[in-house]
């Protein structure tokens, strides 16, 4: 018991929901988080490594004996960052750069799960910009463009006619709006429904979900504004029942778990797969090879079991399902943004109020700094002000009631996560 030392790799709300639900665990002894943020120097100590600067990162880890190694954000994971620990010898959770690919690479994942037989939108892949002009053109407009590559989130774009599909492929391909991420474009046929996140446990060979999620992208009300990393999230969706999960077990989590087994890549880690609920079922429109966030601080409040074990387990090969229990209830998090967000937005602005959030409410930092003896903004996504309650009602409104206590200048949030 209390033995092992822990390194969490980032600094948002999500990293600082696990490094709170690993502080829970009777066999954590010591948290470290690389970079980390104010929320997170509660529960360890922050490290000044940022969290792609692999080299340091494997180099401190093994002269600190570290014993669990969580990497937070996807770009470590593409970079391989789980090879190169595993190669020095250390546990580490998340997916090899090899699994990573499901997230990493769009044109990688379109084709495992067409080999595999996973439902999702039919796509053609492209390198060539005349090409992918050409198709574009023979769809007649409403496709779904997207990078190849990793784009934070910005390289999808929903088209509703040929002049918007045409744009993005400029923007992409012409422009290099991502970078080399935008080499390889995928053109989707566009899918209509509500869409539910459902993360699973994944130890190589057995996968356990968590309680299913449902984020809010846009930035206002009602879905309105610009497209963000996400504003608020609830869980459980109600439409998203016990059969429904057990649908996309059966036909999206457990082949991708089988298939990347069978290439000699096994999925270690958390995979998350970004549903849409078709009127033929459910469709795959992306994985991610990590937790999400903000949808990680709804699930972590919900898991009644002990992170580490659970994660220790998923390394070693040995993931029981009992190991990873849901409470009852729900859970709801809403996200205060900086003046700005998703666009440009300033710094270091003071936050007050902090201290006087009722005790029910659990809040999670996202881009806050300490500074000169008080806490300060230090990104777009600022706060994510949590609640569990025994229904959805109760804990929207557990967090809205704590959001009314905090202070900066020029926040923003929506007012209508989980209503
Ligand atoms: P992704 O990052 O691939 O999940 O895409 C971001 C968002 O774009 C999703 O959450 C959906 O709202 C939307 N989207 C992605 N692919 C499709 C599709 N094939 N049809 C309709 N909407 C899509
Ligand atoms: N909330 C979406 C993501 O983490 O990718």
């Amino acid at each position: 018991m209390n033995e092992l030392s822990v390194l969490i790799i980032g600094s948002g709300g999500r990293e600082h929901a696990l490094a709170w639900k690993l502080a829970q665990s009777p066999r954590v002894r010591q948290i470290f988080i690389a970079p980390g943020n104010a929320g997170t120097a509660v529960h360890g100590t922050n490290l000044p490594i940022g969290a792609e600067d692999i080299d340091r990162l494997v180099l401190w880890a093994r002269g600190n004996k570290i014993d669990l190694t969580v990497v937070g954000p996807e770009v470590p994971l593409a970079l391989g960052i789980v090879d190169t620990f595993r190669a020095a010898g250390l546990p580490i959770f998340g997916p090899s750069q090899a699994a990573a690919q499901l997230e990493a690479s769009k044109a990688f994942a379109k084709q495992f799960m067409q080999e595999a037989g996973i439902p999702t939108a039919t796509f053609a892949a492209f390198h060539d910009y005349t090409e992918a002009q050409a198709y574009a053109r023979s769809c007649n407009g409403e496709i779904v463009v997207k990078a190849s590559g990793l784009a934070a989130g910005k390289g999808v774009v929903v088209c509703d006619n040929l002049g918007e599909a045409l744009d993005a492929l400029r923007q992409i391909m012409a422009d290099r709006a991502f970078g080399a991420s935008g080499d390889e474009v995928i053109i989707e046929e566009r899918l209509s429904g509500p869409e539910v996140s459902l993360l699973a446990f994944c130890d190589g060979k057995t996968a356990v979900p968590l309680i299913p999620a449902r984020d809010h992208k846009r930035a206002y009300d009602g879905d309105q504004g610009p497209n963000t990393g996400g504003m608020g999230v609830y869980a459980p969706p109600s439409d998203v029942d016990v059969a429904l999960i057990d649908e996309i077990m059966r036909t999206v989590i457990n082949p991708t778990v089988q298939g990347m087994a069978q290439r000699g890549t096994p999925y270690v880690g958390v995979l998350y797969a970004g549903i849409m609920l078709t009127a033929n079922g459910p469709k795959v429109l992306e994985f991610n090879c990590r937790f999400g966030d903000p949808e990680t601080q709804v699930i972590l409040p919900l898991l009644d079991g002990d992170l580490a074990e659970i994660m220790l387990a998923c390394i070693d090969g040995t993931l029981q399902p009992d190991m990873v229990r849901v409470q009852s209830g729900a859970a709801a998090t809403v996200v205060m943004a900086a003046p700005g967000y998703p666009g440009s937005y300033p710094k270091g602005l003071p936050i007050s109020g902090l201290d006087a959030v009722p005790s029910d409410v659990v809040l999670f930092h996202a881009g806050t700094a300490a500074a000169g003896g008080q806490i300060v903004t230090n990104g777009g996504r600022v706060l994510a002000v949590s609640a569990v309650g025994a229904d959805l009602e109760t804990a929207v409104a557990r967090a809205y009631a704590g959001i009314a206590h905090i202070h900066f200048d020029g926040a923003h949030y929506r007012t209508d996560i989980g209503r």
